[in-house]
């Protein structure tokens, strides 16, 4: 049987390409002893993963070794076991790989039970969810009442936090980078509005529907929408920082947050990464389960067919072109059983 799967093969400067990864098709050996094989059915593309093939090593995961199997998240079907914790047929997340097939040992994979659509473990059950809620709720600790600001609030996350932030009876504005993903936001989700980042003059926007300032700003880009609200938050106002898409191809920010708001305005910015709570997981995703099963929570994933495409989509997470949770479908999940 032949296993196909993608090595980063040499560090991209600014965006990637085709160049710095490589397709290899090998045969798969027998199965080891203590094993079970994993025939992998979606792997998440994830704005984080540029920063994993850089050569940075202060961050909060080594960079991927040149000649690895690039990392992702992703979710599989175990198709053959030799080892006692796992049989045919579980379904497993964690690190998967950019690969058709993984070996792995006890406990390096997560069992879920298949009692939800796979593809809900891609976002909302995934680590987007658990970004979107440990940020808003356990970082940002809103109220009811409060207004809630949030950038790349159409993608994977930040359209789950502006829903947990109405849910708990917020006043919530998004801020995304075209038409649709607005319009998405308030007629689909519940914002209560949203602002054009490449269009819309985001001061006055703000000040319109914050006219006494953002209690809660949750950041995922950084640039420009940071800087917007940063000038409009209320004092002692909470700042999360998830990340700062804008500048991780290496670009230069197009406008410098003038971070003396901080003080001006006695703000408290925390940041925080979700690879240091996974303990919190399980309580997360029953908080999230019960707000889907009322009807509060919506997501999208956008879906690219086969592995080898992972690497020219995961650009669209820096152009803007995903429209929800970006994943690969490496397999259908009928190949994974039928093994
Ligand atoms: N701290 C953590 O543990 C953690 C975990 C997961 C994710 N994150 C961070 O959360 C953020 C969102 O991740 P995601 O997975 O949900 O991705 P996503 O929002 O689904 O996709 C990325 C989006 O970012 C926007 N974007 C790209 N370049 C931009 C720029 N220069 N300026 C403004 N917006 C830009 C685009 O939307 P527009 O069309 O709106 O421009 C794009 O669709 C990222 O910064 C990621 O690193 C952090």
């Amino acid at each position: 049987m032949q296993n196909k799967r993608i090595l980063l093969s040499s560090r991209p400067s600014g965006r990637l390409d085709d160049t710095n990864f490589e397709l290899r098709t090998e045969a798969l050996p027998a199965l080891a002893d203590g094993k079970a094989r994993v025939r992998v059915v979606y792997v998440s593309l994830d704005p984080a993963m540029r920063g994993w093939v850089s050569s940075a090593t202060n961050s909060y995961l080594p960079p991927v070794p040149l000649g690895d199997t690039m990392r992702s998240l992703g979710i599989g079907i175990v198709t053959q076991s030799c080892c006692e914790g796992l049989a045919a047929g579980d379904w497993v997340t964690g690190f998967t790989g950019w690969t058709e097939y993984l070996d792995v040992d006890e406990g390096q994979l997560t069992i879920v039970p298949s009692t939800v659509p796979m593809e809900a473990y891609m976002g909302v059950f995934g680590l987007a969810g658990a970004t979107a809620y440990h940020g808003l709720v356990k970082v940002g600790k809103p109220k009811a009442g409060e207004t809630l600001c949030v950038t790349g609030a159409a993608g994977s996350v930040g359209s789950l936090v502006g829903q947990i932030g109405k849910a708990l009876g917020m006043r919530v504005i998004g801020i995304a980078g075209t038409q649709e993903k607005c319009d998405w936001l308030v007629k689909d989700l519940g914002f209560d509005a949203a602002l054009n980042y490449k269009t819309d003059d985001l001061d006055a926007g703000l000040q319109a529907f914050a006219p006494d300032g953002i209690d809660v700003h949750f950041e995922n880009v950084g640039g420009r929408p940071f800087a917007a609200a940063l000038r409009n938050m209320k004092a002692f106002g909470r700042i999360v920082m998830c990340g700062f898409i804008s500048v991780y191809n290496g670009d230069k920010t197009e406008e410098v947050p003038d971070m003396t708001a901080v003080v001006r305005r006695r703000l408290t910015v925390k940041g925080f990464v979700m690879t240091d709570h996974f303990e919190t997981y399980p309580e997360i995703f029953k908080a999230l389960g019960d707000l889907l099963q009322r009807g509060q929570l919506k997501y999208r994933l956008d879906v690219v067919d086969d592995l080898e495409n992972a690497p020219a989509a995961l650009n669209k997470l820096f152009d803007g072109s995903n429209k929800g949770k970006l994943v690969v479908k490496v397999s259908g999940p009928e190949a994974a059983r039928a093994m």
